[in-house]
């Protein structure tokens, strides 16, 4: 694979290199939270080009304040040039409103290039949406596999890769995938755009730490987020996960995801150690992982957040698809078992240092090189 000089994030670097006169118009799609944090590393590189033109089209498939607005405010994102405004629904309802709306954007803006994060509805809607206009697809976050059919980021993410023209692969796990399934010509490695966003944000956070704070806690807490499908739609496994916290004895910030809030609402109680707050905006959310003592999640964002911040991780999953974070005991994934929970809250200590296996920092001016050039 060819090696890709990196671009510094500043406007100077990337005004001086040889794309200076390319006129491109580029659509964004996002729609949910983490995509916010992903296109926001990008779009800052991105829209420093000359010549480039984004057009940021939100499906709308997250619209509560905390899980869209605040993103956008924190991190300097450009209001989205159209809101689809699709909302919650059944995966066909909720993704075939946003592929007649992204459609209908893409028909009248007529970009060069559409690109997608990750492995939402969001990403599967707009590849699709894309790839049957015949406008080149690229794909950020490539290549992540679960090998577990029943996730539904899994299904997204394995026709997004096969429809799409360009595959940004954030990790060598990720390459190998692509590889494997015959997509190394269309693969380049760029690292992960999330490891950017942490890097870049990470002295605002040290530096303002009393804006970021939590109050009320103890020197010494878990930081615990739940919200995948198989965890919040089986009571039994939420119930297990809820077991587990309350045996820990260990005080637990857990800012809870709407999905996940309906289903405690509806039938089961909060064990008195944890606490239980609203999602929180993305700086905030930084400030808990620096702070806390471990991380307790079902987040794919998370689990690389804990590892690029030096928390030992415990992925209440049955498998996860950043397999990098295993090494050295950095993360544990346990499943919803009370018993193995509880076993890697106590047990869970890396034996030795972190490896560079997201990259430089530099993913987004990679991806934003190789789109533009
Ligand atoms: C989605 C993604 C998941 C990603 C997660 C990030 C899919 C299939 N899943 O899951 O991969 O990890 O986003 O957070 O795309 N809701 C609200 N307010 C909101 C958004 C959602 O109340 O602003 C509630 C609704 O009841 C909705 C439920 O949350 O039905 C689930 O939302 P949805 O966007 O369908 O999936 P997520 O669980 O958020
Ligand atoms: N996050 C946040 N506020 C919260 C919970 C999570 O800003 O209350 C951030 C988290 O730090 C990470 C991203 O949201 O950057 C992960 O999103 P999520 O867990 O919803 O989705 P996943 O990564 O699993 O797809």
């Amino acid at each position: 694979m060819t090696e890709i000089p990196v671009i510094r994030e500043t406007g100077s670097c990337l005004q001086d290199c040889c794309f200076l006169l390319i006129t491109m118009k580029i659509v964004t799609v996002v729609g949910a939270r983490p995509q916010f944090i992903k296109a926001a590393a990008v779009s800052r590189v991105l829209r420093a080009v000359p010549g480039v033109q984004e057009i940021l089209l939100h499906t709308g498939q997250h619209y509560d304040a905390n899980m869209s607005a605040v993103f956008f405010k924190e991190l300097s994102i450009p209001e989205p040039d159209v809101n689809l405004g699709a909302g919650s629904g059944t995966h066909a309802v909720q993704t075939a409103r946003m592929l007649e709306g992204i459609e209908a954007v893409l028909l009248e803006e007529k970009p060069d290039k559409v690109m997608v994060y990750g492995d939402t509805n969001s990403t599967l809607a707009g590849a699709l949406a894309a790839v049957k206009l015949h406008l080149p697809l690229a794909h950020v976050e490539a290549g992540l596999r679960s090998f577990n059919r029943a996730m539904p980021e899994e299904i997204n993410r394995v026709v997004t890769d096969r429809v799409a023209d360009v595959l940004f692969a954030p990790t060598h796990t990720a390459v190998a995938n692509l590889k494997t399934e015959g997509l190394e010509a269309v693969t380049h490695f760029t690292g992960d755009v999330m490891y950017d966003s942490v890097l870049f944000y990470l002295d605002q956070v040290s530096q303002h730490a009393s804006r970021y704070a939590l109050g009320g806690l103890p020197d010494h807490f878990l930081l615990a987020t739940i919200h995948r499908a198989e965890n919040t739609d089986e009571p039994g496994n939420l119930n297990r996960i809820l077991e587990a916290f309350a045996s820990s004895g260990r005080t637990i910030v857990w800012p809870v995801h709407p999905r996940t809030r309906k289903t405690l609402t509806d039938s089961l109680k909060l064990p008195s150690n944890v606490n239980a707050i609203d999602p929180v905006g993305y700086l905030q959310m930084l400030w808990l992982t620096m702070n806390c003592d471990k991380v307790l999640t079902d987040s794919g964002g998370l689990q690389k957040e804990s590892y690029f911040l030096g928390k030992p991780c415990i992925t209440i999953r049955t498998e996860t698809e950043w397999l990098e974070t295993l090494h050295d005991g950095w993360n544990t994934v346990t499943g919803t078992d009370t018993d193995r929970i509880l076993e890697a809250i106590s047990s869970t200590y890396p034996s030795a240092a972190r490896h560079d296996a997201f990259g430089d920092g530099q993913a987004a001016g990679k991806i934003t090189r190789i789109l533009t050039s």
